[in-house]
C-alpha cells in the first residue's frame, strides 16, 4: 500500500506547518544529533510531538492524518523526504527530478510528472547532502556533478546550478530487486524462444557479444540474461561503474570501478579493471558497458583467448555499434589505423544483440546480428532475426512480430563443434502476416 503525498487543498498549509514545528522541536531537542540517535527512538519522538502539538494547538486531525505527518516528518528527519514515498512504490523505476518542484517518474516504461514535490531547493540540497554524504562526496559549487548509490543499490545523479539552469536535478534509477529471468523477457515479448536458444548456443559456444541500444533500453538486463547462460564451472569476472549484474553461478569476482575522492584522486577505471583482470584467470570477462578506452582492451581479450566474452554498448543499431567501438578504441590512444581496428573488430566480436525501447515504453531484441569479419576494409554483418514492426493498435501498442531472416547463421558448424548443435528450421523465415 503506497501512501500518498500530503496535498489536500485547502488543509495543506495546516499540514506543512504542523510538520515544520514537529520537525524544529525536534531539531531543537536533539540539538542536530538524529544521525546518532537510534532510530526507534527518534521515530517514537516524533509521535509524542505530533500529538503534544496538535493538543496544544486544538487542532481536529483524523488518526490516518496525525499518521501521515508522523511518516513524513520520519522521512525529511531519518529519510530521503518527499522521496521515499517515490523510492518505496515499487512500480516506479526512476525518478527523474528537474527541480524542486517538477518530478517526473518512469512507470512500466512510462514518463508521468509526480504530485510528490519538495517544499522549496532548500529542502532539495538538503535531501542530495545526504544522499551523497553516505559515499563520502559533497555537491556545491566547486563539484556541482555527483554520481552516488542509495543503500537499497539505486544509482543517482546529482548535478546542480550553475551547471543545471533551473536548480538541482537529481535523476535515479532505482535497483530492480529482483532481476527480470528469460522466461519473463519471452513473457514480455522482448524476445522469442527460438532468439533466446541461439543466444544460449552463442554464449555457450564461447561467442563474444556485444549488447547494443540505447539509455534505458534494457541492455544490462539482456546482458544479465546471457551471462546466465555461462557454465557453472567456468570462473566469471564482471566489471562495471555501479554493480548491477546479479550473477547466480558461484565462481564470480565482482569488481566495481570507483571515482576520484575529493581531493580528485584514487580514481579506478573500467579500463584498468578490465587490464587486471586478466591477471586474474578468467574463463569469461562481462564488462557492464564499454564507453571508453576499455574497447581496446576489451577486444584484445576477446581475440587472445579469452573468448565468450559480453558487454553492452550505446548505439542505435548494429552498424552503429561497429562505428561505436572503432570510436572508443581510437578513445584509448592507440595509434591505429582505421583498417587495423576494424579488423580487431571484425575478428573479435561475433555475435551484436540490438535493444531497443519501443515508442510504447515496451523494450525489444529488435535484431541478433552477426559479425563475419573484415572485406575490403568493412566490418561486415549478417542479421539472423529481426523484429518487423507493422503498425501501432489503438491503445498505442508496437504491433509486430519477431522473425528469423532465413539466412542460415555462420555459426552453426562453430556451435556444433562446441557441443551446441541446433536445428536449420530454426532459421527458417515466417511469411509475412503470420505469427
Ligand atoms: N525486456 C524488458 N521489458 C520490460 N522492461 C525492461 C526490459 N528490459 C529492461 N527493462 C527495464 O527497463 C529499465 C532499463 O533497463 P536496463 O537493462 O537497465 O537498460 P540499459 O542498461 O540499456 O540502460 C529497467 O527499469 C528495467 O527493469
Ligand atoms: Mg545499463
Amino acid at each position: 500500500m503506497g501512501r500518498g503525498p500530503l496535498a489536500k487543498p485547502g488543509s495543506g498549509n495546516m499540514y506543512a506547518q504542523l510538520r515544520s514545528k514537529v520537525h524544529n522541536r525536534l531539531i531543537e531537542e536533539l540539538a542536530g544529533s538524529t544521525d546518532s540517535t537510534p532510530p526507534d527512538q527518534v521515530r517514537q519522538r516524533i509521535g509524542e510531538l505530533v500529538n503534544e502539538l496538535v493538543t496544544e494547538q486544538n487542532l481536529t486531525m483524523t488518526r490516518q492524518d496525525k499518521l501521515r505527518v508522523i511518516d513524513t516528518v520520519i522521512d525529511d528527519v531519518l529519510g530521503l523526504g518527499p522521496l521515499e514515498v517515490l523510492l518505496g512504490d515499487p512500480e516506479i523505476t526512476e525518478i527523474m527530478i528537474n527541480s524542486s518542484r517538477q518530478i517526473y517518474v518512469e512507470q512500466h516504461g512510462k514518463l508521468s510528472l509526480s504530485p510528490v514535490t519538495f517544499e522549496s531547493n532548500e529542502q532539495l540540497m538538503q535531501v542530495i547532502d545526504r544522499i551523497v554524504s553516505t559515499i563520502g562526496r559533497r555537491v556545491d559549487e566547486s563539484s556541482p556533478m555527483v554520481d552516488a548509490r542509495l543503500k537499497d543499490g539505486s544509482r543517482v545523479n546529482v548535478i546542480i546550478p550553475p551547471l543545471a539552469l533551473r536548480g538541482p536535478t537529481v535523476t535515479i534509477r532505482k535497483f530492480a530487486k529482483e532481476a527480470f529471468t528469460v522466461e519473463d523477457l519471452v513473457t514480455f515479448g522482448s524476445v522469442t524462444d527460438d532468439m533466446v536458444r541461439y543466444l544460449r548456443a552463442c554464449v555457450r559456444g564461447r561467442l563474444n557479444v556485444v549488447v547494443s541500444g540505447g539509455t534505458g533500453s534494457g541492455k544490462t538486463t539482456t546482458l544479465n540474461i546471457l551471462s546466465g547462460f555461462i557454465p557453472e564451472d567456468e570462473r566469471i569476472v564482471t566489471i562495471e561503474d555501479a554493480a548491477e549484474l546479479q550473477l547466480r553461478q558461484d565462481h564470480v569476482v565482482t569488481l566495481e570501478t570507483r571515482p576520484a575522492n575529493i581531493e580528485g584522486r584514487g580514481r579506478v577505471s573500467i579500463r584498468e579493471l578490465v587490464i587486471n583482470s586478466l591477471r586474474m584467470r578468467p574463463d569469461r570477462i562481462v564488462v557492464g558497458e564499454c564507453r571508453g578506452g576499455e574497447a581496446l582492451d576489451m577486444l584484445q581479450a576477446m581475440n587472445t583467448g579469452h573468448d565468450g566474452s559480453l558487454t553492452t554498448l550505446h548505439a542505435n543499431n548494429p552498424r552503429e555499434c561497429v562505428g561505436r567501438l572503432e570510436t572508443l578504441v581510437l578513445m584509448a590512444g592507440a595509434e591505429l589505423p582505421s583498417r587495423a581496428i576494424r579488423e580487431q573488430i571484425g575478428s573479435a566480436v561475433n555475435i551484436i544483440v540490438q535493444q531497443s525501447r519501443l515508442r510504447d515504453g515496451s523494450r525489444k531484441v529488435v535484431s541478433i546480428t552477426e559479425v563475419l569479419g573484415c572485406d575490403g576494409g568493412d566490418v561486415q554483418l549478417r542479421e539472423i532475426f529481426t523484429f518487423r514492426q507493422e503498425g501501432i493498435d489503438e491503445d498505442g501498442k508496437v504491433m509486430g512480430a519477431f522473425t528469423p531472416t532465413g539466412v542460415t547463421p555462420h555459426f552453426l558448424e562453430h556451435l556444433a563443434s562446441e557441443g551446441e548443435p541446433l536445428p536449420l528450421e530454426m532459421f527458417q523465415p515466417v511469411p509475412v502476416g503470420e505469427g
